[in-house]
């Protein structure tokens, strides 16, 4: 045999073996979390193309925020994916974060805040402990916070507008076109 027809020969046995052998995956249920950890990405969160980010949020941190939300609550996340964190809207906003129609987490100190501990006791518990920490390490971002999943305050967009209609330095007559 020559060489080329050897590695040939070889590389058939080995196809032969990978398509007939045993299929581990298939056989025993791997945990995303134990096999990729709760670690940072290669390179700098910021500096990684939108691309890039969307394969990691597929390939790594959907998988594994799945396995935490299963473990706290399998029946009401069994279905866990991209939208609970991106929103219906994820598409049409880019998946920019934090979604405006996920629940709004009220700054602290604040009456709404207390009715949402008052109200989600145990959820609040698992967002603090788990989800918020787990997030920050597989981003690598330090100070991750309930705002960079929700938002901490109803839409702006209104005053925004209202702003951008009447700049301060313009004087106009406050008729309504
Ligand atoms: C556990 C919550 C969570 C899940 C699940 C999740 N993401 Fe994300 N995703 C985030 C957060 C938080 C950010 C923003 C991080 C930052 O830049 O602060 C983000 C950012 C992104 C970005 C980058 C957006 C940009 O312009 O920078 C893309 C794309 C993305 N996610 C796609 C997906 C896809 C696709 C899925 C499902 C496979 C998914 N994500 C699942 C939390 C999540
Ligand atoms: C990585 C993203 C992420 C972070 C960070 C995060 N959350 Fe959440 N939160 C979620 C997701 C996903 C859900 C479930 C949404 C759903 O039901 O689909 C949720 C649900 C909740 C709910 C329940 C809302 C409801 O209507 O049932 C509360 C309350 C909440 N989060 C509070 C917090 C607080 C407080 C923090 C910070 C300590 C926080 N979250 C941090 C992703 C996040």
């Amino acid at each position: 045999m020559t060489g080329i027809m050897k590695s040939a020969a070889l590389a058939a046995l080995v196809l032969a073996t990978a398509c007939g052998g045993p299929k581990p995956e298939s056989t025993k249920k791997v945990s995303a979390i134990e096999v990729m950890g709760l670690t940072p990405p290669d390179s700098p969160w910021e500096q990684m193309s939108v691309e890039d980010k969307e394969f990691y949020m597929i390939g790594k941190v959907n998988p594994i925020m799945k396995e935490l939300f299963v473990a706290h609550d399998a029946e009401e996340f069994a279905d866990f994916d991209c939208v609970d964190c991106h929103g219906e809207e994820m598409q049409e906003i880019n998946f920019k974060m934090p979604a405006p129609s996920m629940y709004i987490v009220p700054p602290e100190g604040t009456p709404g805040h207390r009715g949402m501990l008052a109200t989600f006791p145990e959820t609040v518990k698992f967002m603090q402990e788990t989800v918020t920490p787990a997030m920050g390490k597989l981003l690598g971002v330090e100070g991750f916070t309930c705002a960079g999943c929700h938002p901490t305050e109803a839409p702006k967009k209104t005053a925004a507008q209202k702003k951008k209609a009447t700049p301060p330095n313009k004087t106009r007559p406050k008729t309504k076109r």
